[in-house]
């Protein structure tokens, strides 16, 4: 137990460095979460702010999942229940992060890192199908929900055990949860494609 409590709230820390909102503070002297969707994540860092910015924060949000699971792996070797709890907290802070108001994203860089370590195989094979359907819509809120629903559908489908099976659960309805002005858009047909620019928003 106290094991896993250290790892939420290593991983809640960890997860609550938004990268979006200093790299635009740093590059742009901007609030990004004042600017186009509002969202803290490396989606709307590219709407904002273009690529380099949008991958600089990518790769530091996928980071924070990474890092949160290789902290809990040192700390319980054996354990994946705690490595669960770190991975799981690392998106919540990401998403209510405690240094910036309790204002972030909605979890799917950070997710990318702890699902990939996780669980690999249906990360991959889930990750893939979500590519090809944002390759055709350009609806990144669609590739990330299917990426999220897809992983746990497929942690059932390929037999992992139920520590990593709620964990993806529990991602996909966390992912759910903060995409639902996103889901809206969708059903409405008023969402905003990768490449449109910020007119429609
Ligand atoms: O992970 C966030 C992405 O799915 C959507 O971001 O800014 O388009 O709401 P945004």
């Amino acid at each position: 137990i106290g094991q896993g409590i250290l790892a939420a709230v290593i991983g809640y820390l960890l997860g609550s460095i938004s990268s979006s909102v200093l790299v635009g503070r740093w590059m742009a002297g901007i609030d990004i979460r004042q600017h186009g969707s509002g969202n803290a994540g490396a989606t709307n860092t590219l709407r904002v702010l273009g690529q380099r910015a949008a991958a600089a924060v990518l790769v530091a949000d996928v980071a924070k999942g990474l890092i949160a699971i290789a902290v809990a792996m040192a700390l319980a070797p054996d354990r994946t229940g705690v490595w669960a709890v770190a991975g799981l907290f690392a998106i919540v802070g990401h998403n209510w992060p405690i240094f910036f108001g309790f204002r972030g994203g909605r979890g799917i860089a950070t997710a990318i890192g702890v699902l990939l370590t996780l669980v690999p195989v249906p990360a991959l094979v889930a990750g893939g199908i979500a590519l090809i359907a944002l390759a055709l819509t350009r609806y990144v809120s669609l590739g990330s929900l299917l990426f999220t629903l897809l992983t746990a559908v497929f942690a059932v489908v390929f037999h992992y055990p139920a520590v990593e099976i709620w964990l993806t659960i529990a991602i996909a309805a966390l992912a759910v949860w903060r995409h639902r002005d996103n889901i809206g858009r969708l059903i409405r047909g008023e969402e905003h494609r990768l490449g449109q620019g910020k007119s429609r928003l």
